[in-house]
């Protein structure tokens, strides 16, 4: 099932065109999005994304996103679903038509959680590390590079993603140059020793992650140690469990790195998705 409504606060047929040919957000993946998930009618941490919505605009120069225009189309998304429990809402907003008027093109798209996605949160999956090809200061060095903005050019990533399918593999988490561990192509990667909870710092270039910020509060709020720091790739065999979280895939394991199990975290996961639950 999907639903559409565009930032004039209409509803749209989502299997009808509705974007032009000339947009630069189709031409040059110039805009920026976000992925909301949606569970019985709720949004989850709808502030953070539009927060995150409006600082990847102001990474690429793009107007200010309208905050109350996307804060309904998300209603109208949610109060016109008659699907599932969840929902993956979609935000997304361009530079508008080529040669325009510098009108952004704005809209919400919710759809069906995957099937695919809905089995790895509950089995985890396998993983493999992939440079980036980035070093810790190029984010600051050269912000033209747009590192820890959530773009619409994913063509990278996703490229990412077949490679590790190539593989034998589900899922990547990106690392330096020098291997220093940075994030998977759409989630952020978390490690858990004891009760510690480690996630990398966004001033590597990675995206700060709405996920794991839920999760590091509510696991703060039960005592465990949480940390932001750079985790190098050994560390990851080392831990008790590491995790690839973000909105749409919630807390998933991963059980194989590069192709060496890691220790069994069934538990650990358990909990973690208790702590994360616990927010909402
Ligand atoms: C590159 C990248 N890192 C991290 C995340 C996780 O972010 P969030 O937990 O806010 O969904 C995403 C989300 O899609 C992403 O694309």
């Amino acid at each position: 099932m999907r639903v559409l409504a565009l930032l004039d606060g209409t509803l749209a047929d989502p299997d009808a065109p509705q974007i032009r040919v000339d947009d630069l957000g189709l031409m040059r993946g110039d805009g920026v999005f976000e992925t909301v998930l949606v569970v019985d009618g709720k949004p989850r941490e709808l502030g953070p994304h539009l927060d995150r919505l409006a600082r990847s605009a102001a990474l690429l120069d793009l107007p200010e996103p309208d905050r109350a225009a996307f804060e309904r189309t998300v209603s109208l998304v949610v109060d016109n679903w008659t699907g599932g429990r969840e929902i993956a809402l979609k935000l997304i907003y361009t530079r508008g038509v080529e040669g325009g008027d510098g009108t952004a093109t704005g809209f919400t798209l919710g759809m069906d959680i995957s099937a695919k996605v809905r089995a790895q949160r509950a089995d985890g999956l396998a993983a493999i590390t992939l440079d980036r090809g980035i070093e810790p200061g190029l984010a600051e060095r050269a912000p033209w590079l747009l590192l820890g903005a959530k773009s619409l050019s994913y063509a990278v990533n996703m490229a990412a993603l077949r490679e590790a399918e190539r593989r034998g593999a589900a899922e990547v988490v990106f690392t330096t140059s020098s291997g220093s561990v940075l994030e998977g192509p759409t989630s952020t990667l978390v490690l858990a020793r004891d009760r510690d909870l480690v996630t990398p710092p966004s001033t590597l270039g990675i995206l700060p992650g709405t996920t794991q910020a839920a999760l590091f509060r509510s696991a703060t709020r039960e005592g465990w140690t949480v940390k932001v720091a750079p985790i190098a790739v050994d560390e990851l065999h080392a831990a008790d469990g590491v995790f690839l979280v973000s909105s749409v895939r919630k807390i998933t394991r991963v059980h194989t790195l590069d192709g060496k199990p890691l220790p069994d975290s069934a538990d650990l996961h358990a909990r973690l998705v208790e702590l994360y639950e616990a927010e909402y």
